[in-house]
């Protein structure tokens, strides 16, 4: 299988990014896009668990599986070492492979669509709906075929995908309704919680999001199911190290498939307790600061709010406004750039996987084939949102970006 190094710099922090020239009230310091929130409980918990004589999966690894589905209402969870374990394992004890399709969005990271080329299934790609940029279930009703195994949403943003409509789309064709919920903890689509339900729903914790271990990830769904993800995660073993030495264990084990190195450690599992102690204060003020940001802007000729529909709460992992060309003299690029003259940090999500020469070349994709993502793509920015943001920050982006708008406008 041909292999492409694909960087993940729009997902990173732009701390690296100087300024290239002084803007007027740019603020001294610059401002990181999505550094993480980390404090003294999350601290001592490592070093609890450092000190404990057992740092790989473990007793904390359990608890926090155990707080974490407790949190959600889900039927079970898998602890992982990132949200792309949890989709390519999901995928694989799915049993899905060559010769099956699996349907999902353009406007993701690169992992959502790479799992699908690890099992070896073909990933097709649907536009996504204008205000969300969600799937729009129209566009995935239209790629479903006969040879359609699974259907991937991405909660875009930590937005709720249409997931009513999706699970009747995937009932309809054999398929199973999978989550990429890397945006989406915690958030919830008419009253449920996304992740509280028996199909397979992945989380991240990587470094910029809402709860992170450093790098990790979760897996909820029906127990049994994840009983074998559990063993996949973990080179197909029938029993982990835990089980095996802890009180006496046995040291006897069966591999029963050819499984992957995918489980969580005690280490990553210590940060996650502490950090899912402060999840609720943590989503209460991602939640204040993007009320601040659209009170700002809803009014701006040059900007386009984030929509959200009246059933869901979004998790709001990312604010992302899209820019409106007709009352702008400028383009994306050159606001992103105006931006950090002030000294505040920016990033975009996602270059679309069309626009990746891999996939590009390999399904013979280009922007014309999905106009909403690729319109959205061209005008999008999203703007710094998590929870060590201090009301003199969000007053300086909210500045900035009144400042650079009012400039270039018509
Ligand atoms: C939409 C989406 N899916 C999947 C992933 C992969 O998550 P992880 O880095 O935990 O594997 C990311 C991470 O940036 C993401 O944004």
């Amino acid at each position: 299988m041909p292999s492409v190094n694909l960087t993940r710099s729009s997902a990173e922090p732009a701390g690296a990014i100087s300024c290239s020239r002084p803007a007027p009230g740019r603020r001294p310091e610059f401002l990181l896009f999505s550094p993480p929130t980390i404090g003294e409980e999350e601290i001592s918990e490592v070093v609890d668990t450092l000190r404990s004589g057992w740092i790989t999966t473990g007793p904390k690894t359990q608890r926090f599986e155990a707080e974490f589905a407790a949190r959600l209402g889900a039927p079970a969870a898998l602890g992982l070492n990132s949200c792309t374990a949890g989709l390519h394992t999901a995928l694989a004890a799915l049993g899905i492979g060559p010769g099956d399709e699996v349907i999902t969005s353009p406007l993701t990271f690169a992992a959502t669509i790479n799992v699908i080329e690890h099992v070896g299934a073909v990933p097709v790609l649907a536009d996504v709906a204008p205000d969300t940029m969600n799937l729009r279930p129209e566009a995935v009703e239209a790629a479903l075929t006969a040879k359609t195994r699974a259907i991937i949403a991405v909660h875009y943003a930590g937005h709720p995908a249409d997931l009513d409509v999706l699970r009747d789309l995937a009932e309809r064709a054999g398929a199973t309704l999978v989550e990429d919920a890397a945006h989406a903890l915690i958030a919830f689509y008419r009253g449920r919680a996304i992740g509280s339900g028996p199909n397979p729903v992945a989380f991240s914790f990587y470094a910029t999001k809402n709860l992170t271990t450093g790098e990790g990830g979760m897996l909820t769904g029906d127990p049994a199911f994840l009983e074998r993800c559990r063993v996949l995660s973990l080179h197909g073993m029938s029993r982990d190290a835990w089980r095996r030495y802890a009180n006496g264990g046995s040291w006897r084990y069966d591999v029963v498939a050819a499984g992957f190195k995918y489980n969580m450690t005690d280490i990553q599992a210590a940060m996650g307790l502490a950090q899912l102690r402060k999840l609720e204060r943590f989503q209460q003020r991602r939640r204040e600061i993007a009320e601040r940001y659209t009170a700002a802007f809803q009014e701006l000729d040059g900007l386009e709010t984030p929509t959200i529909r009246p059933d869901v709460a979004p998790a709001w992992h990312l604010y992302v406004v899209r820019l409106n060309p007709s009352a702008l003299r400028i383009g994306r690029d050159q606001f992103i750039d105006e931006l950090t003259a002030r000294n505040i940090g920016t990033s975009v999500h996602f270059i679309p996987i069309y626009r990746h020469p891999f996939y590009r070349d390999r399904y013979d994709l280009h922007p014309g084939m999905f106009p909403v993502t690729d319109g959205s793509y061209r005008r999008m920015l999203s703007l710094p949102l998590h929870p060590g943001l201090s009301d003199r920050d969000v007053s300086d982006v909210i500045e900035a970006v009144r400042d650079v708008e009012r400039l270039y406008r018509r």
